[in-house]
């Protein structure tokens, strides 16, 4: 009984290449406000979706290593890119559970629109099989799956450009192949594109839809944490957020701010 209770004090971790998983950590923080939290963003080896599945794999090794030794009840892999490359292995070596991403294709076929859906992610998410198998799965036809790998947005979010003309000069090439008439759902299949959400919005057409996997990913989250008895069962007042970067401290400036506006976005969720 007390070791239950001792597990549930623990922090839950949350992991991506930099800022994009405090997109994932801002939902957390609502829908389950008393647990305490520890964010850690690999701001020196971002980006993660332009380098090998190796590669990614082994960061997110030591990542999640370092994580579970500093302890917590849970892991999030608050991103796309680290999950299709490393969650598989992650769930056999760790002692705690994994809780990864992907990108939302199934809820957005499940509203069942007739247009197309792009999927927005990096170049290393769209490779993968993992990727091939969930659009096998969901889609209802693969030839209304669009996707577009954006190599260029993590780097100038993880830079803090989150509005203004050098977003909108890239956006505009990155989109210049895409028949915007034909689509009816974004999806964004990368944490950090959240962040990217309001210029985006601007950009498409006003009937598109953009759908993400943040609240998806936390309600999974607390379902996991139920099912093992690891919530928090005499929440004693909000819980506390830890933030930390291998980027130092003017990364660390910058986690500060776009965490703010992710939480005050998310204001009244429940
Ligand atoms: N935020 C990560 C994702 O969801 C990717 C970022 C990167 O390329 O480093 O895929």
């Amino acid at each position: 009984m007390q070791k239950i209770e001792a597990e549930q004090q623990k922090p839950i971790a949350f992991f991506d290449s930099g800022v994009g998983g405090l997109s994932v950590l801002a939902v957390a923080a609502h829908l389950m406000p008393h647990e305490d939290y520890v964010y850690f963003g690999d701001t020196a080896n971002a980006p993660y979706g332009t380098k090998s599945k190796e590669e990614v794999r082994a960061l997110s090794m030591r990542v999640a290593d370092m994580l579970v030794h500093r302890g917590c009840k849970a892991l999030v892999v608050a991103c796309n890119t680290a999950t299709s490359a490393a969650v598989k292995i992650l769930r056999e070596v760790l002692s705690v559970p994994v809780i990864g991403m992907e990108p939302a294709v199934k809820p957005a076929f499940a509203r069942g629109d007739q247009g197309k859906v792009l999927v927005m992610a990096t170049p290393l998410t769209l490779r993968e099989e993992k990727f091939q198998d969930l659009c096998d799965r969901c889609a209802t036809d693969l030839a209304n799956v669009l996707i577009l790998p954006c190599p260029s947005l993590v780097e100038l979010v993880e830079r803090g450009v989150i509005t203004g003309p050098e977003l909108e000069n890239t956006l505009t090439q990155l989109l210049a192949d895409v028949d915007m008439s034909v689509i009816s759902t974004v999806v964004l299949g990368c944490t950090h594109y959240l962040f990217l959400q309001k210029t985006l919005t601007r950009i498409f057409p006003a009937h598109v839809e953009f759908i993400d996997g943040n609240i998806g990913t936390v309600r999974q989250l607390a379902r996991v944490l139920e099912s093992r008895y690891l919530l928090r069962d005499n929440p004693k007042g909000r819980g506390k957020v830890e933030l930390l970067t291998s980027g130092g401290d003017p990364s660390l400036h910058l986690f500060r701010k776009l965490y703010k506006i992710a939480y005050d976005e998310m204001e009244g969720l429940e």
